[in-house]
């Protein structure tokens, strides 16, 4: 390998990052967005925050913040221009300004259109932002799904524009009408009705009575809010019918009643009070005996859990919705699918359309096989499967016909989106979908990042229904993408002219990138899996045994296995372990770290010497940082950079109640000079304080501030960290990243606290110095209980535990942890408002004594009396306390929702004329306790 050259260009994201700007672009892709909704994809990363991280790794640090707004398409600080409201993520960069991101790759990189490399491309977040750019592009992904996923959105947009719908809309009309023909009988309707869904509930056998239970967690059909009062809400009751060992329904409409009841003239239901199903045990109506989990499961996995029909959602003539019980014959069509479907398995033409896949046996899949669904068909009731397998039928039968009649790639693209319509049916009609009565919705089976399974699920009616309303939705999001890209043109354009730089889309493992040579990619910027967090193969499965049957031979290379690779998957995936020598979690964990590993090895590998490294990661994966740092390391890198941007929604924030920390984070990083040898952390100590105290100010003009300002400090921390390898303690020892954090947090935690003070910080307690921090650093009262362990070590001085148990200050479950308010502090006696009790612990207590006795009392005479009896009137730090507190409690404009110690401190602080006036400074001295530290 070569020796990095002496200099490389300095880039953008090395010297400032619009972190703020992008926290609000990156709120503006909350819910719906054609990118993610052509195909589901998991841990999408905004675009965005995709793009900026793309172009500040390009783009020369001689760029101004102006020109980089402006050249990510924002006109912002555009003079004559200015404009606050263009959502990056829908809109194209226009030509001008393509243009002179070129111009400055070109003076940076000696090309106008640099290679832009990532590896775990996923859904293609990264590609699809370079790809805007017009810049070489090589995507890839070990899973055929997410590759498939990123030619329909990239390629095939980009190749055939908008008009390639007018192509497949006779072949979609085709599979619809013919479905329609094939299924109708299997979907009967009433007169004047049109039916939409069936509600299914699975059952078991009760072992008491024998009879058939349907299982529920809940028997609502419609509670939607807004129609609580029109006699609307409506829902199942179910009847007992021990004589015939079965269970009926019947149908209970009105309005709202009391707590969760439905009101229906004189008489009230509470669909809460017969369910069936509770905690995971059953309760049989009709013996009232409970039903145990076990028997339940081994049920499903003996003889599987059978079906109940128990409601039908219906659209009357002026299409309102409307439910009815079952009839016989919504029965009958039911079992006449059932039969079908047995005759057509033994058909071998069609049972090639049912998947016959066994379900993995990993971490994911549990929740399916413990409930009997051991083969992918069986995520199905019969007609369902009798539905969906029609359609692929269908779509084998004209992919001869298509094939003959386009070029290649015309043939791929039309039955990649067939594929697509098909995997959308799927999701919304298995029995993993779910029945939101809340709007009368059917939810998709995909939505988490696991499988549900639903006690009670919905059935789409309606063959040609089904697939159209998918493939709606499905060109709705292709259309989009196409404008997203700036393809509106008609014209269809050759081949190979499709755009300015070339799109390479692979399915390979990140540890084996054979095809790219080395040295040849100018810029990495990439998004890789992390640890446990989300299993993508096994989640995965339940699309690609669709996409395999019509994909496989068009992409032989992408879908030779029988299911998606789980052995090569970056990913900490226990499963594979269980049968091993050694705890399967950590043999797990060490699969993962070599797997990446050998990816960023291979990322050093095909960057050229002077290229960037781009990390995204997200920030709320504990250990995530210091476990990712020490690999970048390992495998030759120095990182230079770190930005996190917030994936919260900012009126969460504003609200001040709530900080989840939940950041997208990007490490910049470059390689390293070989010949850096090692260094001590003695010496790197004082340099890395005095970077990032340096740095801070600079952060702080950019807008950068509370925890993002804590964040963004890692990256000169890291970077002084990182630059020679290894890093020793005084005995040799070799050091972690996180110690680089620690020093970090401590350096900005003592920057804020002397600029919220704007003096010396000398005599303050460590305890309301992380009190006035935590309000700095979380703008909320509720954060996690990690960063406040953190500012803790940062702060010094006091145990973590105290802060609960001791002190009182914060209240901490489940990770999260809670400043509680002065009145609950008193309630636990963390002090007394007595002033001639009062003795003070820290000058946190101080000021909640006010606050309590402010809120209290409704007057400020009794303020002042205590702040006279105490002496704390004329104690000067205290008094710096409160005007720095002040500062740091965020004040909310809305006054029912300010925070009552802003709120209370701002009062007494405007009254103070009126304390002094009547004060006579007579200061007694506090009495100190044995142990507590001496404050004023
Ligand atoms: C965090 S996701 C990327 C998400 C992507 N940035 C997006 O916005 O959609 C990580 C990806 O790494 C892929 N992956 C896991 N192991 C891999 C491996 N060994 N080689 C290549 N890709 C892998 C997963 O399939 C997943 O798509």
């Amino acid at each position: 390998m070569t020796e990095p050259k002496p200099t490389r260009p300095a880039v953008f994201i090395e010297k400032i990052f619009p972190v703020t700007l992008l926290n609000k672009q990156v709120y503006y892709e909350h819910g719906g967005n054609p990118f993610k909704g052509l195909h589901r994809w998991y841990s999408r990363k905004p675009l965005s925050f995709s793009r900026a991280s793309v172009l500040g790794s390009l783009l020369p640090d001689t760029v101004t913040m102006e020109e980089f707004e402006y050249l990510l398409g924002l006109n912002r600080r555009v003079a004559g221009h200015p404009d606050s409201t263009t959502k990056l993520y829908k809109t194209p960069p226009s030509p001008e300004r393509i243009k002179q991101v070129h111009d400055l790759c070109e003076q940076t990189w000696g090309t106008r259109t640099p290679t832009v490399l990532d590896a775990f491309a996923g859904g293609g977040s990264i590609p699809f932002e370079a790809v805007r750019y017009g810049l070489n592009v090589l995507a890839s992904d070990l899973n055929p799904v997410a590759v498939v996923t990123m030619k329909a959105a990239m390629e095939y947009p980009l190749k055939f524009g908008p008009d390639l719908q007018h192509e497949i809309d006779k072949w979609v009309k085709w599979v619809g009408d013919e479905a329609e023909k094939r299924l109708a009988e299997f979907f009967p309707s009433q007169e004047g009705e049109t039916v939409q869904n069936y509600l299914w509930a699975h059952t078991v056998v009760c072992p008491s009575c024998e009879s058939v239970v349907p299982l529920s967690p809940n028997w609502w059909l419609y509670k939607r809010p807004e129609k609580q009062n029109l006699h609307k809400w409506c829902a199942v009751k179910p009847i007992p019918n021990l004589a015939e060992k079965r269970v009926d329904f019947e149908l209970v409409k009105g309005s709202k009643g009391k707590g969760s009841t439905i009101q229906t003239g004189q008489d009230a239901y509470d669909p809460n009070s017969t369910v069936t199903l509770k905690e995971g045990e059953g309760k049989c109506p009709n013996c009232d005996e409970l039903i145990d989990e076990k028997v339940i499961y081994s049920q499903a996995k003996s003889e599987g859990f059978g079906f109940q029909l128990y409601a039908i959602y219906i659209r009357d003539k002026k299409g309102d919705i409307n439910f009815r019980l079952p009839l016989a014959r919504d029965l009958e069509a039911f079992g006449k699918a059932s039969e079908d479907l047995d005759s057509l398995r033994l058909d071998p033409v069609f049972s090639s359309s049912i998947p016959s896949s066994k379900v993995f046996a990993g971490d994911k899949t549990d929740e399916l096989l413990n409930r009997g669904i051991d083969y992918w068909d069986k995520i199905f009731n019969p007609r369902q499967l009798l539905t969906v397998s029609t359609y692929h039928f269908l779509i084998q039968d004209i992919k001869e016909k298509i094939i003959k009649n386009y070029q290649s790639d015309h043939a791929s693209a039309i039955l990649i989106y067939l594929a697509f319509i098909l995997d959308q049916c799927i999701d919304k009609n298995c029995r993993l979908t779910n029945y939101d009565s809340s709007r009368a919705n059917v939810a998709r089976a995909t939505a988490q990042h696991a499988f549900g399974f639903m006690w009670n699920y919905p059935e789409v009616s309606g063959a040609g229904r089904l697939w159209k309303s998918c493939a709606k939705k499905v060109f709705g999001n292709f259309q989009s993408l196409c404008s997203y890209l700036g393809r509106t043109s008609n014209q269809l354009l050759p081949s190979d002219k499709t755009m300015p730089g070339n799109l390479v889309f692979s399915c390979s493992p990140a540890s084996n990138l054979f095809s790219i040579s080395d040295l040849s990619v100018d810029v990495v910027v990439t998004d890789p899996p992390y640890y446990k967090t989300i299993q993508y193969a096994e989640l995965s499965d339940f699309f690609y045994v669709w996409q395999k049957g019509i994909l496989s031979d068009i992409y032989p290379d992408f879908f030779w296995m029988e299911l998606t690779d789980k052995n090569q998957e970056a990913v900490t995936n226990i499963s594979r372990f269980r049968n091993m020598d050694g705890n399967p979690e950590e043999l797990a964990n060490r699969d993962y770290e070599a797997k990446m590993a050998l990816a960023f090895a291979e990322y050093f590998r095909v960057l050229r010497d002077d290229g960037v490294l781009a990390v995204q990661f997200n920030h709320k994966e504990t250990g995530a940082w210091d476990v990712l740092a020490k690999s970048l390391i390992d495998a030759g890198f120095e990182i230079t950079a770190s930005w996190a941007v917030s994936t919260e929604n900012p009126q969460n924030l504003h609200q001040a109640q709530k900080n989840s920390v939940s950041s997208t984070v990007l490490l910049v990083c470059r390689k390293r000079d070989p010949n850096a040898g090692s260094a001590w952390w003695d010496d790197l100590r004082p340099e890395l304080a005095n970077l990032v105290e340096q740095r801070a100010p600079e952060f702080e003009a950019n807008d950068i501030g509370g925890i993002d300002l804590y964040l963004s400090a890692f990256g000169p921390a890291l970077n002084v960290f990182s630059r020679a390898w290894p890093v020793l303690d005084s005995s040799g020892v070799e050091m972690r990243p996180e110690v680089a954090f620690g020093e970090a947090r401590k350096a900005i935690a003592n920057y804020r606290f002397r600029k919220l003070l704007e003096a010396d910080t000398a005599g303050f307690d460590p305890l309301t110095q992380w009190y006035i921090l935590a309000w700095d650093a979380f703008r909320a009262r509720e954060f996690p209980f990690d960063e406040a362990r953190q500012l803790a070590l940062a702060v010094g001085g006091f145990n973590v535990s105290d802060l609960a148990k001791t002190h009182k200050l914060i209240d901490s479950a489940s990770g999260t942890c809670k400043l509680l308010t002065p009145q609950q502090r008193l309630k636990k006696r963390a002090f007394s408002t007595n002033p001639d009790e009062f003795t003070a612990i820290a000058l946190v207590d101080g000021l909640h004594a006010i606050i309590a006795l402010y809120l209290e009392e409704q007057s400020i005479d009794p303020v002042r009396r205590f702040l006279k009896t105490t002496g704390l009137l004329s104690n000067d730090l205290f008094m710096r306390a409160w005007e720095v507190a002040l500062k740091a409690i965020p004040h909310i404009g809305d006054e029912r929702k300010r925070m009552v110690e802003e709120k209370a401190l701002a009062d007494l602080w405007l009254a103070m004329d009126e304390i002094q006036a009547k004060v006579l400074y007579v200061q007694p001295e506090l009495a100190f306790e044995e142990g507590q530290m001496g404050l004023f």
